[in-house]
């Protein structure tokens, strides 16, 4: 092989930096360094037709399990899941008005931040990888260490946690949310009552509530290919309609 002239050595050189910053740039490890040293959040996801309620009869919902999710204390209802999706996606709940739900659980990525660690409030950086909360519901407890019995319980915590959405206290941001008029008038509809604490939480874990996902291409496809006869034996057949409210 013949050696490289001067000029083909200051185009190699080029080339090997152009790749390292394009894959230093596309790595969520480096970007969390980043925002870090920004000292500022993620910018938060909008609320686009990923985010949207799904729909019950979707092929291979479990439906008495999807039943047995939804607490009595906290049915379903179209208005209360409709404040739950304002609340995910409003920044307001947090100390600086920078970050929402949505900032770590952000639709376009099947709801999480596609990230290692989680970055918060002014840039900083949890411990933990955020998860789905997409059938989030049938869950045993939440949490990777299970710390959370229900929804309603774990949608209070990163509010107050000071790497993710550092309010000193629940009040703060139930102060924040209901100075504002349309939340005020949403949580008298929904629950005759002011916003407060415990529904603030409800209306959030009712939106969760609606995250439900089986209707994958593959198990619509396969359902498609099967005889009649074995598809409606199959675990993946259609439901039948459910009565879960909405
Ligand atoms: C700064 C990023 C961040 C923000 C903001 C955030 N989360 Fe999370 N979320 C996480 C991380 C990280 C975990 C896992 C933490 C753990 O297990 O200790 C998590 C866990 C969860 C879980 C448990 C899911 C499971 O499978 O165990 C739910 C549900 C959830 N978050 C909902 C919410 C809601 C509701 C809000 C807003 C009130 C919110 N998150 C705000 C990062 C975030």
């Amino acid at each position: 092989m013949r050696p490289a002239r001067p000029g083909e050595w200051r185009a190699f050189a080029l080339i090997a930096i152009a790749a390292a910053w394009l894959l230093g740039a596309a790595n969520p490890a480096t970007q969390a360094q980043a925002l870090q040293n920004s000292g500022k959040a993620p910018p938060i996801p909008q609320a686009g037709p990923l985010a949207q309620p799904k729909p019950l009869d979707q092929v291979g919902l479990p439906v008495e399990a999807t039943r047995a999710a939804t607490p009595a204390d906290n049915p379903q209802t179209p208005a209360k899941i409709a404040l739950g999706e304002k609340l995910f996606f409003d920044a307001r709940l947090s100390a600086d008005g920078t970050v929402a739900c949505a900032t770590c659980h952000d639709p376009a990525r099947a709801f999480t931040d596609g990230s290692p660690v989680s970055v918060g409030i002014r840039g900083r950086v949890g411990q933990r990888n955020s998860p789905t909360i997409l059938n989030a519901l049938y869950n045993v407890a939440q949490f990777w260490d299970g710390r959370a019995k229900t929804l309603e319980d774990q949608a209070e915590l990163p509010i107050v946690n000071p790497s993710e959405m550092g309010q000193p206290n629940l009040e703060a941001a139930v102060t924040a949310v209901a100075a504002i008029p349309e939340y005020q008038q949403a949580f008298k509809d929904v629950f005759g009552k002011p916003a407060n604490r415990t529904d603030l939480a409800r209306a959030i874990a009712s939106y969760e509530r609606c995250q439900i996902l089986f209707d994958s291409p593959f198990a619509t496809r396969a359902r498609s290919a099967m005889p009649p006869s074995a598809a409606g034996s199959s675990s993946i057949a259609k439901p039948a309609a459910t009565n879960v409210t909405r």
